[in-house]
């Protein structure tokens, strides 16, 4: 090695010592003739000095040093005069008075500072990710995330697990999203696709009898971007044979166990709490709620349903129904802050947020006057309304009603700091609906995808009352963030044709898609399920963002590129022809 001790490990221990360090000039500072550089590697800080009177030579180089240059050099140790000790920095006892400087190579001056408090815009740190990622806290995030990997491989191998690799030119997977597609030179024409998740190849896993399978595993997914979705992300990808749901939560939470234990010396408490997707909604208002706090929704469709109020009456009649919040002590908020609130809530389609605030004992507002005295008196009761309280209704078809309401109570958590910020809140959501309805072409979708196992006691239900069926299918919810997802799998051939034609797809259709998986199927498919934690999304929240960018190396911005490589970009012509390809672009709106 060019070096001795990296730039973040000499203490007072040291002192004495001849050293060599390499790394990057942070910046230089001139007192009267005396230099000073801060040397930065990946491991901290060094301060160097570079003095006339102990080495003229090293002295005049050093005069000439800029931001970012990569040095090389070698001196002894030497305590730091009192008022120059730095205790915020490891290193801050010492420095390095300098005997000898080589200028391993300059560098241009670089477009942003390598400084934590001084972040730069957005497309600047893409663009030069390189200098965005040697601050401080970017190199943390990124070891952080290693170690996390690392505890994972060290978790699933202690239990049996066996990392397997998967293809990335594959045929399309079932998952639902649009495919980046890879034209073949070999096969003019064709395309193979690039995996949105190992989900086939995992199952084939099982039937090949490989029993525990897991893989550190790429996705790839054309979608719209978002603080929490990458086109590329990575899942913790896995799946067991012979085991229940039961067995799955086991290991999802001995997993994140050993990966909080190992990345941030927590002890997280198991088992999760598990809740029905049903009650998810009924409660919060949404299937990844967050439970670390209350304010919980509810349902007073029955109390209303006798009101003279006919904004909620039409609803109802139309089998909508009228949830509730009680904000407490909120009757004190003005008329801007509860229209902030109604805006929010429209913005998730809601026609409307109605409201009423308790008042010398009494429910007041413009519209309690369509309500009687028993149904405010039961109204109270049911959202334990007190002096001082707000209440806030919206009266919708239930998906609205509750999603609406949901994000209303989000907003005041937060704006109510209801939310304890440093917890971590797991819980598992249970008994999803199989299949939802897709409004655009009248029919019903898998909900998950469509290999999983509906619970046993519904399997008559699927042709009579597909709405009513529920799956054997769980989503990891942190703090509100969907982290992971998975099910237990059909393995038989009878249940799988009757939820694929229940999904509308034919026997030509199911060969042509998923043909490979049937086929496999029929050579004995045990009894299999599992999950996958998406990496990214788990490393983000455990470092207190929702941003997974700040845990990807080289993520693509919101329209999916990549600023630094300037990718996508046109191919050459010479690249076309070899891939028997002609380009002739649609543009949006033009018809072909
Ligand atoms: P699913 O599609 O729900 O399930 O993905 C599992 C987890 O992956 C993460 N995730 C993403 N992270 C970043 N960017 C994205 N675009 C993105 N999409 C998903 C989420 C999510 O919970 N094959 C199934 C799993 C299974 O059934 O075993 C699957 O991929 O954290």
């Amino acid at each position: 090695m060019l070096r001795t001790h990296t730039c973040g490990e000499l203490t007072a221990k040291d002192i004495g010592k001849s050293v060599q360090l390499c790394g990057w000039v942070q910046s230089r500072r001139d007192h009267g003739g005396v230099i000073f550089i801060d040397l930065r590697d990946r491991y901290g800080l060094t301060q160097v000095v570079f003095d006339p009177r102990h080495n003229a030579e090293v002295h005049t180089t050093a005069e000439h040093l800029g931001r970012e240059w990569v040095l090389r050099i070698s001196g002894k140790v030497r305590a730091r005069p009192a008022e120059m000790k730095n205790e915020k920095l490891p290193t801050g006892a010492v420095e390095i008075i300098t005997d000898h400087l080589d200028v391993l190579n300059q560098s241009v001056v670089p477009p942003i500072e390598i400084e934590d408090r001084k972040e730069a815009g957005e497309d600047v740190r893409l663009k030069y990710r390189y200098l965005d990622l040697r601050r401080p806290r970017m190199q943390q995030n990124l070891y952080f995330r290693h170690v996390v990997s690392q505890a994972a491989r060290e978790y699933l191998s202690s239990q049996g697990f066996i990392e397997i690799e998967t293809p990335m030119l594959v045929k399309s997977t079932p998952e639902g999203a649009r495919d980046y597609v890879v034209p073949s030179r070999r096969h003019p024409g064709k395309f193979y696709a690039l995996p949105q998740s190992p989900q086939l190849y995992k199952q084939i896993c099982m039937v090949a009898g490989l029993d525990r399978y897991f893989q550190i595993a790429r996705c790839l997914r054309d979608e719209d971007n978002r603080v929490d979705r990458q086109p590329e992300f990575t899942q913790i990808d896995i799946e067991m044979s012979f085991c229940t749901q039961e067995d799955i939560f086991g290991a999802g939470e001995g997993l994140m166990q050993n990966i909080f234990q190992k990345a941030l010396s927590f002890k997280l408490p198991i088992p999760f709490q598990r809740i029905k997707y049903d009650d998810a909604m009924a409660r919060y208002g949404s299937d990844k709620p967050d439970i670390r706090f209350g304010l919980e929704l509810c349902n007073v469709t029955g109390i209303v349903a006798h009101s003279d109020f006919s904004v909620f009456k039409q609803v109802i009649d139309k089998k909508g129904i009228v949830v509730c919040l009680n904000a407490k002590n909120c009757a004190s908020f003005s008329r801007t802050e509860i229209e902030e609130l109604e805006t929010l809530a429209k913005s998730h389609h809601a026609l409307g947020l109605a409201w009423m605030k308790v008042k010398d004992g009494k429910l007041d507002s413009s519209i309690v006057k369509y309500f009687s005295p028993k149904i405010q008196e039961e109204l109270m009761q049911r959202m334990d309304a007190v002096e001082g309280d707000l209440l806030l209704f919206v009266a919708d078809k239930p998906k609205i009603a509750l999603g609406s309401l949901g994000q209303v109570r989000l907003a005041l958590g937060e704006k109510l700091k209801l939310i304890p910020h440093e917890k971590f809140a797991f819980c598992w959501i249970v008994d999803f609906p199989l299949f939802e309805w897709n409004e655009e072409e009248h029919k019903w979708d898998a909900a998950h995808h469509p290999f999983t196992m509906p619970k046993e006691e519904h399997l008559s239900l699927i042709d009579t009352n597909p709405e009513a069926v529920r799956a054997q299918c769980y989503d990891l919810v942190l703090n509100g963030v969907e982290i992971c997802s998975g099910s237990i799998r059909i393995n038989r051939s009878d249940i799988q044709e009757k939820v694929l034609a229940a999904v509308g797809l034919s026997p030509s259709d199911l060969k042509e898609k998923f043909g490979f998986l049937i086929e496999a199927f029929q050579y004995g498919a045990p009894p299999h399920g599992g999950f996958a934690p998406g990496l990214d999304r788990l490393c983000a929240m455990m470092l207190g963002t929702k941003d997974i960018r700040e845990v990807i190396a080289f993520p693509k911005n919101k329209q999916a590129q990549g600023l630094m490589e300037n990718s996508p970009s046109p191919l050459s012509a010479q690249q076309l022809k070899e891939l028997h390809l002609k380009t002739e672009l649609i543009h949006p709106g033009e018809k072909k």
